[in-house]
Protein backbone atom coordinates (compact mmCIF):
# COMPACT_ATOMS: atom_id res chain seq x y z
CA UNK A 1 0.00 0.00 0.00
CA UNK A 2 1.81 3.35 -1.07
CA UNK A 3 -0.98 5.09 -2.38
CA UNK A 4 -4.73 5.88 -1.05
CA UNK A 5 -7.68 7.64 -1.64
CA UNK A 6 -10.08 9.38 0.00
CA UNK A 7 -13.76 10.47 -1.43
CA UNK A 8 -17.59 11.44 -0.02
CA UNK A 9 -20.54 10.22 -1.57
CA UNK A 10 -24.32 10.50 -1.35
CA UNK A 11 -25.82 13.06 0.88
CA UNK A 12 -23.49 15.31 2.38
CA UNK A 13 -22.67 14.84 6.59
CA UNK A 14 -21.64 17.35 9.38
CA UNK A 15 -18.26 15.52 10.33
CA UNK A 16 -17.12 14.30 6.74
CA UNK A 17 -14.34 16.72 6.83
CA UNK A 18 -13.29 15.66 9.74
CA UNK A 19 -12.87 12.13 8.75
CA UNK A 20 -10.96 13.28 5.52
CA UNK A 21 -8.49 15.29 7.45
CA UNK A 22 -8.13 12.24 9.59
CA UNK A 23 -7.55 9.98 6.54
CA UNK A 24 -5.02 12.31 4.77
CA UNK A 25 -2.98 13.17 8.36
CA UNK A 26 -2.68 9.83 8.97
CA UNK A 27 -2.18 8.49 5.58
CA UNK A 28 0.76 11.21 5.51
CA UNK A 29 2.13 9.84 8.48
CA UNK A 30 2.14 6.31 7.61
CA UNK A 31 4.39 7.14 4.47
CA UNK A 32 1.65 6.85 2.71
CA UNK A 33 0.87 9.49 -0.92
CA UNK A 34 -2.82 10.63 -0.25
CA UNK A 35 -5.13 11.81 -3.10
CA UNK A 36 -8.69 13.53 -3.37
CA UNK A 37 -11.24 12.31 -5.46
CA UNK A 38 -14.09 15.09 -5.92
CA UNK A 39 -17.76 14.74 -6.58
CA UNK A 40 -18.25 10.93 -5.30
CA UNK A 41 -18.31 8.29 -7.86
CA UNK A 42 -19.28 10.85 -10.69
CA UNK A 43 -15.72 12.44 -9.99
CA UNK A 44 -14.27 9.20 -9.53
CA UNK A 45 -15.30 8.03 -13.49
CA UNK A 46 -13.96 11.29 -14.65
CA UNK A 47 -10.78 11.06 -13.37
CA UNK A 48 -11.44 14.21 -10.88
CA UNK A 49 -8.33 13.22 -8.96
CA UNK A 50 -5.76 15.63 -6.84
CA UNK A 51 -2.68 15.14 -4.46
CA UNK A 52 -3.78 16.41 -0.99
CA UNK A 53 -1.01 17.21 1.40
CA UNK A 54 -1.35 17.95 5.33
CA UNK A 55 -2.36 21.95 4.25
CA UNK A 56 -5.09 20.68 2.21
CA UNK A 57 -6.98 19.76 5.02
CA UNK A 58 -6.07 22.69 7.32
CA UNK A 59 -8.96 24.77 9.15
CA UNK A 60 -11.53 22.41 7.96
CA UNK A 61 -12.18 19.90 11.32
CA UNK A 62 -14.88 22.77 12.02
CA UNK A 63 -16.86 22.92 9.08
CA UNK A 64 -19.72 21.47 7.72
CA UNK A 65 -20.69 19.97 3.95
CA UNK A 66 -17.47 18.60 1.90
CA UNK A 67 -14.18 20.26 0.63
CA UNK A 68 -14.25 16.97 -1.54
CA UNK A 69 -17.68 17.47 -2.69
CA UNK A 70 -20.27 14.86 -3.32
CA UNK A 71 -22.90 13.89 -5.73
CA UNK A 72 -25.10 10.94 -6.75
CA UNK A 73 -24.03 9.22 -9.72
CA UNK A 74 -26.47 7.11 -11.28
CA UNK A 75 -24.00 5.99 -13.89
CA UNK A 76 -22.59 4.13 -11.35
CA UNK A 77 -25.05 1.66 -11.89
CA UNK A 78 -23.35 0.28 -14.59
CA UNK A 79 -20.28 -2.48 -14.95
CA UNK A 80 -19.07 -0.61 -17.56
CA UNK A 81 -19.11 2.59 -15.17
CA UNK A 82 -18.05 0.72 -12.37
CA UNK A 83 -14.47 -0.89 -14.33
CA UNK A 84 -13.93 2.38 -16.25
CA UNK A 85 -13.64 3.62 -12.47
CA UNK A 86 -11.28 0.61 -11.44
CA UNK A 87 -9.10 1.28 -13.92
CA UNK A 88 -9.04 5.18 -13.30
CA UNK A 89 -7.87 4.07 -9.69
CA UNK A 90 -5.16 1.86 -11.30
CA UNK A 91 -3.98 4.87 -14.02
CA UNK A 92 -3.30 6.95 -10.61
CA UNK A 93 -1.40 4.27 -9.07
CA UNK A 94 -4.06 4.28 -6.01
CA UNK A 95 -3.42 1.23 -4.03
CA UNK A 96 -6.58 1.53 -1.56
CA UNK A 97 -9.48 3.86 -1.52
CA UNK A 98 -11.73 5.21 1.32
CA UNK A 99 -15.37 6.38 0.75
CA UNK A 100 -17.13 8.61 3.20
CA UNK A 101 -21.16 7.95 2.87
CA UNK A 102 -24.19 6.12 3.84
CA UNK A 103 -25.71 2.69 2.10
CA UNK A 104 -25.65 4.24 -1.67
CA UNK A 105 -21.64 4.91 -1.46
CA UNK A 106 -21.20 1.53 0.53
CA UNK A 107 -22.70 -0.40 -1.66
CA UNK A 108 -20.29 1.31 -4.32
CA UNK A 109 -17.69 0.69 -2.66
CA UNK A 110 -17.91 -3.06 -2.01
CA UNK A 111 -18.94 -3.26 -5.99
CA UNK A 112 -15.03 -1.73 -6.78
CA UNK A 113 -13.64 -4.12 -4.05
CA UNK A 114 -15.14 -7.21 -6.49
CA UNK A 115 -13.14 -5.14 -9.16
CA UNK A 116 -9.84 -5.88 -7.33
CA UNK A 117 -10.21 -2.59 -5.51
CA UNK A 118 -9.02 -2.26 -1.68
CA UNK A 119 -11.38 -0.51 -0.07
CA UNK A 120 -12.93 0.71 3.21
CA UNK A 121 -16.34 2.49 3.82
CA UNK A 122 -16.58 5.16 6.73
CA UNK A 123 -20.20 5.58 7.72
CA UNK A 124 -20.95 9.65 6.98
CA UNK A 125 -25.01 10.07 7.10
CA UNK A 126 -27.45 12.29 9.21
CA UNK A 127 -29.89 9.29 9.12
CA UNK A 128 -28.04 6.86 12.02
CA UNK A 129 -29.67 4.21 9.16
CA UNK A 130 -26.72 1.68 9.31
CA UNK A 131 -27.50 -1.63 11.40
CA UNK A 132 -23.51 -2.50 12.16
CA UNK A 133 -22.71 0.78 14.04
CA UNK A 134 -23.83 2.54 17.15
CA UNK A 135 -23.03 6.15 14.91
CA UNK A 136 -23.01 7.33 11.86
CA UNK A 137 -20.42 10.64 11.29
CA UNK A 138 -23.22 13.83 11.73
CA UNK A 139 -25.93 12.37 13.13
CA UNK A 140 -25.35 14.11 16.79
CA UNK A 141 -25.17 17.42 14.77
CA UNK A 142 -28.07 16.65 12.90
CA UNK A 143 -29.97 16.01 16.39
CA UNK A 144 -28.26 19.14 17.93
CA UNK A 145 -29.73 21.40 15.04
CA UNK A 146 -32.98 19.74 15.73
CA UNK A 147 -32.74 20.46 19.56
CA UNK A 148 -32.02 24.06 18.77
CA UNK A 149 -34.84 24.44 16.51
CA UNK A 150 -37.27 22.74 18.99
CA UNK A 151 -36.19 24.79 21.35
CA UNK A 152 -37.39 28.14 19.10
CA UNK A 153 -40.33 26.33 18.03
CA UNK A 154 -41.09 25.99 21.72
CA UNK A 155 -41.25 29.78 22.57
CA UNK A 156 -43.78 30.77 20.07
CA UNK A 157 -45.97 27.39 20.20
CA UNK A 158 -46.30 28.69 24.06
CA UNK A 159 -46.78 32.02 23.78
CA UNK A 160 -49.98 31.21 21.33
CA UNK A 161 -50.92 27.90 22.99
CA UNK A 162 -50.52 26.20 19.64
CA UNK A 163 -49.25 22.62 18.83
CA UNK A 164 -46.25 22.51 16.70
CA UNK A 165 -45.37 19.86 13.94
CA UNK A 166 -41.88 19.54 13.14
CA UNK A 167 -40.60 17.16 10.31
CA UNK A 168 -37.59 16.11 10.83
CA UNK A 169 -35.06 13.83 7.73
CA UNK A 170 -34.29 10.46 8.04
CA UNK A 171 -35.01 8.77 4.58
CA UNK A 172 -37.10 5.49 5.97
CA UNK A 173 -35.51 5.60 9.49
CA UNK A 174 -37.02 7.16 12.78
CA UNK A 175 -33.73 8.01 14.60
CA UNK A 176 -33.71 11.49 14.02
CA UNK A 177 -37.39 11.96 14.87
CA UNK A 178 -36.43 9.10 18.22
CA UNK A 179 -33.97 10.87 19.41
CA UNK A 180 -34.47 14.04 18.94
CA UNK A 181 -38.01 13.84 20.13
CA UNK A 182 -36.90 12.72 23.24
CA UNK A 183 -33.88 14.72 24.02
CA UNK A 184 -36.32 17.93 22.62
CA UNK A 185 -39.34 16.41 25.22
CA UNK A 186 -41.95 16.05 21.95
CA UNK A 187 -45.12 15.47 23.14
CA UNK A 188 -45.64 12.79 20.22
CA UNK A 189 -43.43 11.41 17.78
CA UNK A 190 -44.07 9.92 14.24
CA UNK A 191 -41.78 7.43 13.44
CA UNK A 192 -41.90 4.52 10.16
CA UNK A 193 -41.52 1.86 12.70
CA UNK A 194 -44.30 2.39 14.38
CA UNK A 195 -48.02 3.03 12.98
CA UNK A 196 -49.49 6.15 14.44
CA UNK A 197 -52.76 7.17 15.67
CA UNK A 198 -53.86 10.56 14.91
CA UNK A 199 -56.74 10.22 17.25
CA UNK A 200 -54.93 9.01 19.90
CA UNK A 201 -52.12 12.36 19.53
CA UNK A 202 -55.61 14.73 19.47
CA UNK A 203 -56.46 13.05 22.77
CA UNK A 204 -53.01 13.65 24.56
CA UNK A 205 -53.62 17.44 22.85
CA UNK A 206 -57.28 17.29 24.88
CA UNK A 207 -55.15 15.63 28.07
CA UNK A 208 -52.16 18.27 28.10
CA UNK A 209 -54.80 21.45 27.79
CA UNK A 210 -56.74 20.12 30.56
CA UNK A 211 -53.55 20.11 32.89
CA UNK A 212 -52.59 23.45 31.79
CA UNK A 213 -50.23 22.64 28.87
CA UNK A 214 -48.91 25.47 27.14
CA UNK A 215 -48.33 23.71 23.52
CA UNK A 216 -48.08 20.17 22.37
CA UNK A 217 -45.34 19.80 20.07
CA UNK A 218 -45.10 16.68 17.60
CA UNK A 219 -42.04 15.04 15.71
CA UNK A 220 -42.27 13.84 12.55
CA UNK A 221 -40.06 11.48 10.27
CA UNK A 222 -40.27 12.64 6.81
CA UNK A 223 -42.26 10.03 4.81
CA UNK A 224 -44.63 9.25 7.74
CA UNK A 225 -47.58 11.35 6.85
CA UNK A 226 -47.95 14.77 4.69
CA UNK A 227 -47.73 16.99 7.77
CA UNK A 228 -49.86 20.00 6.26
CA UNK A 229 -52.67 17.83 5.91
CA UNK A 230 -51.62 16.40 9.37
CA UNK A 231 -51.85 19.54 11.17
CA UNK A 232 -55.53 20.28 8.95
CA UNK A 233 -56.93 17.17 10.57
CA UNK A 234 -55.78 18.09 14.32
CA UNK A 235 -56.71 21.78 14.02
CA UNK A 236 -60.45 20.20 12.46
CA UNK A 237 -60.66 17.75 15.61
CA UNK A 238 -59.25 19.97 18.59
CA UNK A 239 -59.50 23.54 17.55
CA UNK A 240 -56.03 24.13 18.50
CA UNK A 241 -54.47 26.58 16.14
CA UNK A 242 -51.06 23.72 14.45
CA UNK A 243 -48.34 24.94 12.50
CA UNK A 244 -46.13 22.81 10.43
CA UNK A 245 -42.66 23.63 10.34
CA UNK A 246 -39.88 21.30 7.76
CA UNK A 247 -36.68 21.49 9.06
CA UNK A 248 -35.11 20.37 5.97
CA UNK A 249 -31.46 20.58 4.67
CA UNK A 250 -30.99 22.75 7.50
CA UNK A 251 -30.17 19.25 9.12
CA UNK A 252 -27.22 18.47 7.12
CA UNK A 253 -25.24 21.82 7.31
CA UNK A 254 -23.83 23.51 10.38
CA UNK A 255 -20.52 22.95 12.43
CA UNK A 256 -20.12 19.41 13.07
CA UNK A 257 -20.60 18.50 16.89
CA UNK A 258 -17.60 17.31 19.12
CA UNK A 259 -18.71 14.25 19.08
CA UNK A 260 -18.94 13.76 15.70
CA UNK A 261 -15.67 15.20 15.00
CA UNK A 262 -13.73 12.89 17.37
CA UNK A 263 -15.93 9.83 15.46
CA UNK A 264 -14.89 10.66 12.03
CA UNK A 265 -11.12 11.16 13.74
CA UNK A 266 -11.35 7.80 15.20
CA UNK A 267 -13.22 6.48 11.77
CA UNK A 268 -10.53 7.93 9.18
CA UNK A 269 -7.53 6.88 11.52
CA UNK A 270 -8.93 3.21 11.62
CA UNK A 271 -9.68 3.08 8.25
CA UNK A 272 -5.94 3.85 6.98
CA UNK A 273 -4.81 0.84 9.34
CA UNK A 274 -7.13 -1.88 7.98
CA UNK A 275 -5.73 -0.40 4.62
CA UNK A 276 -2.33 -0.78 5.81
CA UNK A 277 -3.51 -4.24 7.13
CA UNK A 278 -4.31 -5.47 3.64
CA UNK A 279 -7.69 -5.08 4.21
CA UNK A 280 -9.72 -5.29 0.88
CA UNK A 281 -13.52 -4.62 1.56
CA UNK A 282 -14.10 -3.25 5.17
CA UNK A 283 -16.79 -0.96 6.52
CA UNK A 284 -15.54 1.14 9.78
CA UNK A 285 -18.36 1.65 12.46
CA UNK A 286 -18.66 1.84 16.75
CA UNK A 287 -19.99 -0.55 19.12
CA UNK A 288 -20.28 0.44 22.22
CA UNK A 289 -17.65 2.75 22.33
CA UNK A 290 -14.77 1.01 20.65
CA UNK A 291 -14.07 1.24 17.05
CA UNK A 292 -14.91 -1.81 14.89
CA UNK A 293 -14.46 -2.96 11.45
CA UNK A 294 -16.68 -5.56 9.20
CA UNK A 295 -17.17 -6.54 5.59
CA UNK A 296 -19.24 -4.17 4.03
CA UNK A 297 -21.08 -6.78 2.25
CA UNK A 298 -21.93 -7.80 6.05
CA UNK A 299 -22.27 -4.27 7.32
CA UNK A 300 -25.31 -3.73 4.59
CA UNK A 301 -26.93 -6.84 5.30
CA UNK A 302 -27.32 -5.69 9.05
CA UNK A 303 -30.68 -4.17 9.17
CA UNK A 304 -31.10 -1.27 11.84
CA UNK A 305 -32.66 -2.64 15.28
CA UNK A 306 -35.38 -0.85 16.75
CA UNK A 307 -34.61 0.43 20.10
CA UNK A 308 -38.10 -0.27 21.96
CA UNK A 309 -37.08 0.43 25.16
CA UNK A 310 -35.63 4.18 24.36
CA UNK A 311 -39.40 4.71 22.27
CA UNK A 312 -41.21 3.12 25.30
CA UNK A 313 -39.52 5.74 27.51
CA UNK A 314 -40.00 8.40 25.53
CA UNK A 315 -43.94 7.93 25.92
CA UNK A 316 -43.80 7.87 29.30
CA UNK A 317 -41.49 10.85 29.65
CA UNK A 318 -43.78 12.97 27.47
CA UNK A 319 -47.34 11.97 28.35
O1 LIG B 1 -29.58 10.59 3.65
C1 LIG B 1 -29.52 11.90 4.13
C2 LIG B 1 -30.74 12.67 3.73
O2 LIG B 1 -30.63 13.99 4.23
C3 LIG B 1 -32.07 12.06 4.13
O3 LIG B 1 -32.40 12.25 5.48
C4 LIG B 1 -33.03 12.72 3.18
O4 LIG B 1 -34.16 11.92 2.95
C5 LIG B 1 -32.19 12.82 1.92
O5 LIG B 1 -30.83 12.76 2.32
C6 LIG B 1 -32.41 14.08 1.12
O6 LIG B 1 -31.69 13.96 -0.06
P1 LIG B 1 -31.38 15.17 -1.03
O7 LIG B 1 -30.30 16.02 -0.41
O8 LIG B 1 -30.92 14.52 -2.28
O9 LIG B 1 -32.65 15.94 -1.18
Amino acid sequence: MRTIAVMTSGGDAPGMNAAIRAVVRVGLDKGLRVKGVQRGYKGLINGEIFDMNRSAVAEIIQKGGTILKTASCDEFRTQEARERSANVLRLFGIDGLVVIGGDGAFAGASLLSKLGVAAVAIPGTIDNDLGYTDYTIGFDTALNTVIEAINKLRDTANSHNRVSIVEVMGRGCGEIALYGGLAGGAESILIPEKDFDKNEICKKIFQGKSRGKLHHLVLVAEGVCDTNELAREIEEITGVETRTTILGHIQRGGNPSAFDRILASRMGERAVELLMEGKTSSAVGIKNGEIIDIDIDEALSMPRIFNEKIYNMMRILSS
